[in-house]
């Protein structure tokens, strides 16, 4: 199989919605809401960057990666950025996720192809950085890390984790966007 990684389409919607559902229907953390945090960063205009991950079958044109069962030509994967705000008024941060890979596709780098691409597109629109609410031991082979002086209310401090890509790790806490309210 090969993994193309590219910008949502409008004609993706649907895909990403039940592909984000499926994922998540069995996530250890999850409210099962996720799937609306998108459509709602989207219709709000927050939807700053959205990656899907596309099996690209034998015609892609990106590395290959070893994934059976994932084959055609399907959205299999798909990535969420938005602004974050920074109690100190740092700007141009932001927040990734929700992030999620169709649960057969799984364990085969596609999650980690669209985390680097994600904070790839990041530093290529000019972001100063990117948090990310997850598990250490995955967002932790990017570079993210918990940081003490940057905190998330109301969650364990280990899971909120942090990248610069320019200047020092802001201090303060920090809000995403009402959308996760959804
Ligand atoms: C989390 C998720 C996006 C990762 O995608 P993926 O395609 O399975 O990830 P990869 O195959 O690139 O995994 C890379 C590595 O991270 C590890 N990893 C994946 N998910 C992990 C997790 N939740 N905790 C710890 N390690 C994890 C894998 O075991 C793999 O390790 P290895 O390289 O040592 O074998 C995917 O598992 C998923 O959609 N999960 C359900 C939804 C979810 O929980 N989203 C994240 C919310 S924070």
């Amino acid at each position: 199989m090969i993994i193309d990684i590219r910008l949502e389409e409008p004609s993706d919607v649907a895909a990403i919605e039940r592909l984000t559902r499926k994922a998540f229907l069995d996530a250890p953390h999850t409210s099962h809401t996720e799937q609306f945090i998108i459509a709602e960063l989207r219709k709000a205009g927050r939807l700053t960057i959205s990656l899907v991950a596309v099996d690209a079958g034998d015609g892609g044109r990106l590395e290959p990666l070893s994934a059976p069962g994932c084959s055609g030509r399907s959205i299999v994967g798909h990535v969420a950025l938005s602004p974050v705000t920074l109690s100190d008024g740092s700007d141009r941060w932001y927040g990734l996720g929700p992030i999620a890979v169709l649960p057969r596709c799984q364990g085969q780098g596609v999650g980690s192809r669209l985390v680097e691409r994600a904070l790839a597109e990041l530093r290529g629109i000019g972001a100063a950085g990117c948090v990310v609410l997850g598990e250490p031991g995955f967002y932790g082979r990017f570079g993210f890390k918990a940081e003490p002086s940057l905190v998330l209310p109301d969650v364990p401090a280990e899971y909120f984790q942090a990248i610069a890509f320019e200047g020092a790790i802001p201090v303060g806490t920090v809000a995403y966007d009402a959308a996760f309210d959804a």
